[in-house]
């Protein structure tokens, strides 16, 4: 994933009002981008409840949500069903682009709206709440700013399994968490525990609610987004509730609405609710979420986890069931191999059903009977391997999903890129929803309205969006006033819209439609940037080696500009994304790019030389550090010896950056 724009609450708003099924007042709340909501609490004591282990033959025993949870995975590692919007899970101050991370950091919060896998900055992390002993009896002791309650955790007391997420803070408090597909339950176990305070009964309710709502911004995309917060606590006999501002707090007033300050300056602030000890068992926190109201926030959480004794066990077990379902049509022999290359099997395929995410009533930007999908973070991501693989693997999810797509299409103009927490994202690379599409179409995904599908297509391709104009390549340092956007990409772009192109055609021919010919015309633009006497030498163990031939960019008069082919791969350590200087070639090299022309790789092969310079120039390209493996425009070069006639070079690829990565 690209660099993201910085993420920021712009507003945040509170109020107060008795609950509508008790007498007990409710607080509502309002917080901060990534911090937030605090349930504050005192005296414990309860035994700590064990989730049932699997089943030891069961496939959910080889999933293992914390692969990738350090050293820039940047994976959810946390409680979610398949596609499920509720993500809960402990949020950290270290590296924190998933939100949670094995990287021994402090917990600042547990929050249940997420991303998976993007880079940049963390996305939503919105309206965390946070257990906390406190020394005194005054609410004043208690720690409300981030920096000061943020608490380290046990590193050997992580447990993530699918529907499941548990973690022990440094100060003993164990926090286990569950999901339905909008709402998340978290259980605080304080049983650990020896508080000092002793907190005297005023009363008998058992049940207190906040709400809010909060204004934020996505991590990378335009606009803001609202969302929106109902918890419901059970477990313990609340003592009082009232709101913390800026580390100060009081059981009045109830409500408490925040914005930006002065200098923008970011105020904390959220509400708490104590309990009287002793405590005789777990507290629970039921938070339903919604983009659309408070009011669809707490019907989504009374819906899924009803009732007033909320059933965590039962909430895990059902998740465990959506997942053992969804990953059902996999089987495998394992022929022996080693557990850990299983692990790593089916923890990806674990992963490419975290996102996108099912928003399918949470759309707050039109109405319709239609799917609604998001989390498309972004396509450019998702198109190379996830979402072909979900074409077969699920195709009733994207069938859904591509009505999502072309719902979106049908009610903004375009087909998204990219769109996060409901908000538009940035273009990463080309017309990416393009690829999925006729994917899906090749692959016979069924419900969709292919007409409809088309035109979607045929709008990319035709009409410029304030871009760039068209002279069968991208020029470099073009000149475009009536365009607006940045001058960029010129190598990537141009491969990626003649793979565009090539699918549109594949579309349009099949739907008999008298355009096929145009854009498979069109499809064969790449070559013009092609350069056969470009080269390129690199000194690897005191020996220099050649290759010629590379993609290099060209100026509007058709003359040939130039980008070193390492620029902007890890050799030249340089990572070249969507910034104010930015390169010919996005987020990778020119000699990566080299294996970018996906529909027509035979025609590469024999301008590279034939096969065996081919996979020459391949293994060269895998074993002297040009290869970015941790980013996207790498995924198709690990099968690239299947076009050469060899595919046992794909496995042994494959393995060999899996036992890199597991070594
Ligand atoms: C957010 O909550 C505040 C306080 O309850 C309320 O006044 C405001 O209307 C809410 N905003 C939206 C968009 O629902
Ligand atoms: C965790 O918190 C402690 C104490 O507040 C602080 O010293 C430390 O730097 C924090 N660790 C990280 C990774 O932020
Ligand atoms: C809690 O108190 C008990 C009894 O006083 C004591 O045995 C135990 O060590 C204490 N535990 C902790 C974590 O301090
Ligand atoms: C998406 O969510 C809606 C509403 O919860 C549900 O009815 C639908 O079955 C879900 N779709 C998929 C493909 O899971
Ligand atoms: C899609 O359907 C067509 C027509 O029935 C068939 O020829 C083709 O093999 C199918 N493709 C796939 C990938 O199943
Ligand atoms: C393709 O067909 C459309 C009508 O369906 C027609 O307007 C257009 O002129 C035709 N284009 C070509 C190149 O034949
Ligand atoms: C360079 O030397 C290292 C260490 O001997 C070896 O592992 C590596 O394969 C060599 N690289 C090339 C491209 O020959
Ligand atoms: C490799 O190329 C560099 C730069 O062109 C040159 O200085 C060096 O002598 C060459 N080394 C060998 C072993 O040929
Ligand atoms: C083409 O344009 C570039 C950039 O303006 C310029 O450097 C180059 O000399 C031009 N080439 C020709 C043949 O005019």
């Amino acid at each position: 994933m690209g660099d993201a724009r910085h993420g920021e609450e712009i507003e945040i708003g509170f109020s107060l009002t008795r609950l509508c099924s008790s007498e007990t007042d409710i607080v509502m709340l309002e917080i901060i981008y990534h911090l937030c909501a605090f349930v504050q609490l005192a005296k414990p004591s309860a035994a700590r409840v064990h989730i049932r282990q699997t089943n030891d033959s069961d496939i959910l025993r080889l999933i293992d949500p914390l692969i990738g949870s350090r050293d820039g995975g940047n994976v959810f590692a946390g409680a979610t069903l398949p596609y499920g919007m509720a993500k809960a899970v402990a949020d950290v101050d270290g590296e924190n682009t998933g939100c949670f991370s094995t990287d021994g950091s402090n917990i600042t919060g547990f929050s249940a709206l997420h991303d998976s896998g993007t880079g940049g900055n963390p996305s939503m992390g919105n309206f965390p709440i946070f257990p906390q002993l406190c020394a005194e009896d005054d609410i004043n002791t208690c720690n409300f700013l981030i920096e000061a309650r943020e608490t380290p955790y046990r590193i050997d007391s992580v447990e993530a399994r699918p529907g499941y997420f548990g973690i022990t803070m440094g100060n003993d408090i164990h926090a286990d968490m569950a999901v339905s597909e909008h709402a998340a339950l978290f259980r605080f176990d304080f049983s650990r525990q020896n508080a000092s305070i002793t907190i005297e009964t005023e009363d008998g309710s058992e049940t207190g609610r906040m709400k809010g709502n909060g204004s934020f911004l996505p991590s990378f995309g335009a606009g803001s987004y609202m969302a929106y917060f109902c918890l419901d606590i059970s477990g313990g006999m609340i003592r009082d509730s009232g709101v913390w501002f800026n580390n100060r707090a009081g059981t009045e007033p109830k409500e408490l609405y925040v914005t930006r300050g002065f200098n923008l300056f970011y105020i904390q602030a959220g509400g708490f609710i104590r309990f009287q000890g002793a405590l005789s068992g777990p507290i629970l926190a039921r938070m339903g979420l919604s983009f659309i109201s408070t009011e669809q926030a707490c019907q989504n959480a009374e819906r899924e986890i009803p009732g007033s004794d909320f059933d965590f066990d039962g909430l895990v077990t059902s998740a465990e069931d959506a997942w053992r379902a969804k990953l059902a049509p996999i089987s495998i022999e394992t022929g022996g191999v080693s557990e850990s290359l299983q692990v790593n099997f089916w923890r990806a395929v674990y992963r490419t059903m975290i996102s996108p995410q099912n928003y399918t009533g949470e759309n707050p930007h039109w109405q319709s009977d239609e799917p609604h999908f998001d989390s498309f973070y972004c396509l450019w991501d998702m198109w190379r391997v996830q979402l072909p693989f979900l074409t077969i693997i699920d195709p009733l999810m994207m069938s859904n999903m591509i009505r999502s797509l072309l719902d979106t299409y049908k009610h903004r103009g375009w087909l998204p890129d990219c769109m996060m927490s409901t908000c538009k994202g940035w273009t990463q690379g080309g017309s990416d929803a393009d690829n999925v599409l006729v994917d899906a179409y090749v692959k016979n995904v069924t419900g969709i309205d292919w007409e409809l599908a088309y035109q979607a297509i045929i709008n990319d391709a035709e009409n410029e969006p304030l871009e760039w104009s068209n002279l069968n390549y991208i020029p470099y340092l073009d000149f475009d006033p009536i365009g607006f956007g940045t001058n960029s990409r010129s190598i990537s772009r141009t491969l990626e819209y003649a793979y565009n192109d090539f699918n549109l055609a594949t579309l349009a021919k099949r739907l008999g439609k008298n355009t096929s010919t145009q854009y498979y015309a069109r499809a064969t633009n790449w070559q013009n940037l092609f350069k056969p006497d470009e080269t390129s030498t690199l000194t690897i163990n005191g020996t220099n080696t050649t290759f010629t031939g590379f993609f290099q960019p060209r100026y509007q008069n058709g003359s040939w500009a130039y980008q070193d082919p390492i620029a902007c791969s890890p050799l030249a350590d340089t990572f070249c994304s969507l910034t104010s200087n930015p390169s010919k070639t996005f987020e990778s090299s020119a000699w990566e790019y080299m294996f970018f022309v996906p529909h027509v790789m035979s025609k590469v092969i024999n301008l590279l030389g034939g096969d065996d310079a081919f996979l020459q120039r391949l293994d060269f390209f895998h074993t002297t550090g040009l290869a970015d493996i941790s980013n996207e425009p790498v995924f198709l070069t690990v099968y690239m010896p299947h076009f050469a006639g060899r595919p046992g070079l794909s496995s042994k690829r494959v393995h060999a950056w899996e036992q890199g990565q597991t070594s």
